[in-house]
């Protein structure tokens, strides 16, 4: 609780009992008192949903509070009959009638230029991929699709070589303006981009992942995530524009040879 407002409104009630305030001004005071100690009251906020529902209770007593005698509606509708009738309120009267449409249409045009915002969207960073996709003419299911060129390691230590070497050519020529040198994410172009490019050293990235998805993530860019991916939230280039399958499988490959990680096997079922 904020103790000095709620002392300041019970002492604003006080005072107004005390100079025998009219019923009028007690049911403002009250009204008023009321909103100042539920918004202000207290340390944490309060939901504007909360503060109406109470204030609504707030007002539907205070009617009943009125209405249950003669005098106090005598009292609460004196003062008001008075400013509408009597000739000595005529110029505060003309005021009050021409602000009470301008307040309203000072909402309205303070709710028509309130900045809009875009809406909250939460970007999933790894959504699902599709279950196949067509690169070139060919098409390719990401369930079992596998590098072709992995198991020259074994095989063929030096063609793999090769590739490696072809996939460094390619990743300098293309990818680390945005994924940086070190691929930590820390390229050139990197700060100018919302979300950042990836950083392939962070665990969480393509440690995680077959090297199917990356040829997918590679080869589509933002342009074929899917809709949670939020595709225009990306600069990720779709790389098939530019490259051969064989350089988008030889560039995975320099990504793991790079940061020492090793892709996930593909999972027989
Ligand atoms: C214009 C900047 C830019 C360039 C150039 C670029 N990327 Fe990206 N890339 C991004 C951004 C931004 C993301 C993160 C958003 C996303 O996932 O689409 C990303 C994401 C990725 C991902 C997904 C990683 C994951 O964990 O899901 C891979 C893989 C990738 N890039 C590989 C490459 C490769 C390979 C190249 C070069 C052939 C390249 N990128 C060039 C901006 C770029």
């Amino acid at each position: 609780m904020n103790w000095w407002i709620i002392l300041a409104v019970v002492a604003v009630m006080l005072a107004a009992r005390w100079r025998k305030a009219g019923m009028l001004a007690w049911a403002v005071a009250w009204l008023l008192g009321m909103w100042v100690a539920m918004r202000y009251g207290f340390v944490v906020p309060v939901p504007a949903s909360v503060i109406k529902i109470y204030m609504g209770i707030v007002v539907l007593s205070l009617i009943a509070y009125v209405l249950t005698d003669k005098d106090r509606i005598a009292e609460f509708w004196g003062p008001i009959e008075a400013f509408v009738t009597e000739p000595r309120y005529r110029l505060l009267l003309a005021a009050t009638v021409l602000l009470i449409p301008a307040a309203v249409a000072y909402q309205i045009y303070a709710g028509m230029t309130a900045i809009p915002n875009a809406p909250f969207f939460a970007r999933t960073v790894h959504p699902a991929p599709p279950d196949s996709i067509t690169v070139h003419g060919s098409e390719l299911a990401l369930g079992t699709a596998d590098n072709p060129y992995r198991e020259l390691e074994e095989t063929s230590p030096e063609e793999f070589e090769q590739r490696l070497e072809n996939g460094r050519k390619i990743y300098f020529q293309n990818c680390f303006y945005c994924h940086g040198d070190l691929m930590g994410g820390a390229g050139m172009y990197a700060h100018a981009l919302n979300p950042i490019p990836t950083n392939f050293q962070d665990p969480g990235t393509i440690a995680m992942f077959r090297e199917a998805f990356l040829f997918w993530r590679i080869s589509k860019g933002a342009p074929g995530l899917p809709e949670e991916g939020g595709p225009w939230q990306s600069a990720m280039p779709a790389w098939e524009s530019f490259l051969t399958e064989e350089e988008m499988w030889d560039v995975i490959i320099f990504l793991y040879d790079f940061t020492d990680y090793k892709p996930r096997a593909v999972e027989m079922h």
